[in-house]
């Protein structure tokens, strides 16, 4: 596996050759992480290569957040991707690929990025899709896969590969877990035991809620308060509980058979863990 911190020398590691399967993160790998990896790997196959990114993107962060404190485990990330079968690890420094203030950026429409966490993170899916944009510029990919943990995410880039005709097929990777239902993240370093141990009620509060309509109940709003007040209860500080359409992430219509995902953000102590869980058409 290689490692390279530059644009020049990530061209020169794949060119000539196949347009790579492409995975970005921002590095503190788990087996969410890992697991797209693989699933890049599946995709393509053995002769094409798989290339990471890690990536710690500044232009997400909100002043207030926790880009500093952002856990950076570089080593230990390569050897993970290394077993993973990775061919091509790009790393760039903030210099390399932002070797000037970053003017022009990527909007996406407020009706999908301005909502849930777009609401509660202001310009977070346009740094997102902006750093998004200039890997994919960097690395070229034919293939790259993101997690639905981040289910929105997932949705604004489909959305910008879709308006921008960009030549990249994107896959979803199915949201990885522990034993006890808490979505892998890497900010789930940041609980302490006894956060870890109430942190599974937030998947938890998104069965109830999808077990609820699944039933029959058609009173979204009355459900996603519910929820929020029941995290609330157990000392979460929920941001959002929300039912929405898979489609278009706009509020479904009791009664119209559509797919549909709830989204939740919550504050855990001074960690703010995010989930959603698909439920099928009803
Ligand atoms: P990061 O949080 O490191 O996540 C990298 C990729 O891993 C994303 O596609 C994310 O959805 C996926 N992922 C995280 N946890 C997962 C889990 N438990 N199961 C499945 N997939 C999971 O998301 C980002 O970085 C950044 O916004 C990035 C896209 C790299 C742009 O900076």
């Amino acid at each position: 596996m290689q490692v390279v911190k530059s644009i020049a020398a990530l061209r020169e590691a794949l060119q000539p050759g196949p347009a790579p399967a492409f995975v970005p993160t921002m590095g503190n790998l788990h087996d969410g992480h890992l697991a797209l990896v693989r699933q890049a790997r599946a995709a393509v196959g053995p002769q094409v290569p798989v290339v990471a990114s890690i990536f710690v993107n500044r232009l997400q962060f909100a002043p207030h957040e926790d880009f500093d404190s952002y856990p950076r485990t570089f080593e230990r990330d390569c050897a993970l991707l290394q077993q993973e079968g990775c061919d091509l690890v790009f790393a760039p420094d903030e210099a390399e690929l932002y070797p000037e203030p970053q003017t022009v950026k990527v909007h996406p429409p407020a009706a999908l990025a301005d909502v849930l966490e777009g609401a509660f993170r202001p310009g977070f899916f346009v740094g997102v899709c902006t750093v998004v944009l200039k890997l994919f510029n960097a690395v070229q990919p034919g293939v790259a896969v993101f997690g639905k943990k981040d289910m929105q995410q997932l949705m604004v880039i489909r959305h910008m590969v879709r308006q921008l005709a960009l030549p990249v097929q994107v896959l979803a990777g199915e949201t990885a877990r522990a034993d006890d239902g808490l979505a892998l993240s890497s900010r789930n370093g940041y609980l302490s035991p006894a956060e870890r141990a109430e942190a599974p009620a937030l998947a938890q509060a998104l069965r109830t809620l999808a077990a609820a309509v699944q039933a029959g109940r058609r009173d979204v709003h009355a459900l996603e308060t519910e929820a929020m007040d029941r995290l609330s209860e157990r000392g979460w500080a929920p941001d959002y509980v929300a039912l929405r359409r898979q489609a278009d992430l706009g509020e479904p219509q009791p009664g119209a058979g559509e797919a549909l995902v709830v989204l939740a953000a919550a504050r855990l102590g001074r960690t703010r863990l995010i989930d959603n869980l698909e439920l099928t058409t009803l």
